[in-house]
């Protein structure tokens, strides 16, 4: 177990390099299934989620290549199994993907069912509704779900409800499907459009992806390519409120300003000065920052995975925010940590009415998920003083090098050895 512990209180100042997108390699990796061939993926980023993907595709019995810690090639011509183990799968939800993927390739997969999370409820009827417009069926049992088709048709769906993992999930499934599939109702953030062209590079036939309408031309067979996936759209907003909640002035490399706008537009709505380049961003503070609504959407909405940030970065605005949360049930379990550090928030539901406290005092802290946990770090990152944050395997979960990147900018943080339940709370 290891413990942060950062001396906050330092405007953070300088330049931090943004790593490749998890939630775009953790279905880009499962699709390498398709290609029944060696694929060079490059801009992996260097996270437990992606480690689990690779393992995964290890054990199915895909060869896997390290070439640099974020390159790597995958050969899935000889994969001998449609089963992912109950251990493996459980180990992150994004698992979900080889279900497409076997299903794609070899009309059958198996994954553990992911059950609810921290998050609130994750149900996965929407991929399901997708793979029986097939032609495939499903069944649960002891803990797995399994889809099976005899061979796999194209069809109409119009999702119930926008979700990310059901649009790469049907992807992935009718890109080798005999004839047409039009997906209506779907998700349209960064990641949709990287898995589309990267399906596209090994031979598929994917239009539209980035709007709310799909169309999959089905075709016989796809072959291997090389591929870099796009830089993370999450981890550089955390960087951007990093550089806003300490009074930094942060450029950002590898990023692509036209990702960021949703997160772009509020951060400038609270303040700050942001610069767009071709494939950086600097931004600045210097002044106070100002209350604002948020509300959570899917793209190009607020990205519900910035919220914590956010939250924690109102909680020093000069007045009322009110954010509210319009993805997850459970997404502000969080608050009670920054409640124990001075911050000013009351939660009813979904809705989070913060107002604006001038500092926040620094205080042992719990990364309750991923983005919790980044947002517990710019917490600590403001406070002056020396504040801990515990659970932080949820945090290497999706940032690569957080702690050595933060410290490049500046920050006084380092990893230590925590001994399980060493933290004693004020409570
Ligand atoms: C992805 O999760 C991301 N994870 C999440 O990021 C992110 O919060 C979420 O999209 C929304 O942007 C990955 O990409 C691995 P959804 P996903 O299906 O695909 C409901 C992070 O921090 N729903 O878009 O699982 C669901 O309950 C993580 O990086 C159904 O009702 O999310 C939710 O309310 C956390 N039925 C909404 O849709 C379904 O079959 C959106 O979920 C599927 C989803």
């Amino acid at each position: 177990m290891e413990k942060y512990v950062i001396h906050g209180g330092k405007p953070l100042s300088g330049e931090v390099v943004i790593g490749g997108a998890k939630n775009a390699a953790v279905a880009i990796l499962p699709a390498t299934i398709l290609a029944g061939g060696k694929c060079l993926i490059e801009n992996l980023p260097c996270i437990s989620d992606v480690m689990a993907s690779l393992q995964i595709l290890s054990e199915l019995g895909a060869g896997i290549r390290m070439v640099t810690r974020n390159i790597y090639e995958i050969d899935t011509t000889n994969i001998n199994s449609t089963e992912v183990s109950n251990e493996l799968s459980r180990q992150m939800r994004a698992s979900y993907y080889f279900l497409g993927a076997l299903l794609g390739r070899f009309g059958s997969g198996q994954v553990a069912m992911p059950g609810g999370c921290n998050l609130g409820p994750r149900p996965i009827d929407q991929h399901l509704k997708a793979f029986t417009a097939f032609g495939a069926e499903d069944s649960v049992e002891y803990g797995q779900i399994r889809v099976k088709a005899d061979h796999l048709v194209g069809s109409h769906v119009f999702f119930d409800t926008v979700s990310v993992g059901a649009t790469m999930n049907a992807m992935l499934a009718a890109a080798t499907a005999q004839g047409t599939t039009v997906l209506e109702n779907v998700a349209r953030e960064p990641h949709i459009v990287d898995l589309a062209n990267f399906l596209n590079m090994m031979g598929a036939d994917i239009h539209g992806a980035g709007t709310d309408v799909i169309k999959i031309h089905g075709v016989k067979q796809l072959h291997g390519c090389n591929y870099s996936i796009i830089p993370d759209q999450i981890e550089a907003g955390s960087y951007m409120v990093a550089a806003a909640i300490t009074k930094g002035d942060v450029t950002l490399r590898n990023v692509t300003p036209k990702h960021l706008e949703p997160i772009t537009a509020k951060l400038r709505a609270a303040g700050c000065e942001i610069e767009e380049f071709d494939d950086a961003l600097r931004i600045r503070r210097t002044g106070n920052l100002h209350p604002l609504k948020v509300k959570t959407m899917p793209h190009p909405g607020f990205p519900t995975d910035m919220q914590p940030l956010m939250t924690t970065l109102l909680t020093l605005a000069d007045g009322t925010s009110i954010v509210t949360e319009g993805i997850w049930e459970n997404r502000f379990r969080y608050v009670d940590e920054l409640l124990r550090m001075g911050a000013n928030i009351q939660v009813d539901g979904q809705v989070a009415v913060i107002e604006g406290v001038r500092k926040l005092r620094p205080a042992p802290l719990r990364a309750t998920d991923l983005r919790a946990g980044a947002a517990m770090i710019m917490a600590a990152l403001s406070a002056d003083g020396i504040s801990e944050v515990d659970e932080t395997i949820h945090i290497e979960r999706g940032y690569e090098n957080i702690v050595e990147k933060l410290q490049l900018l500046g920050a006084d943080i380092r990893r230590v050895e925590a001994p399980r339940n060493a933290i004693t709370r004020a409570i």
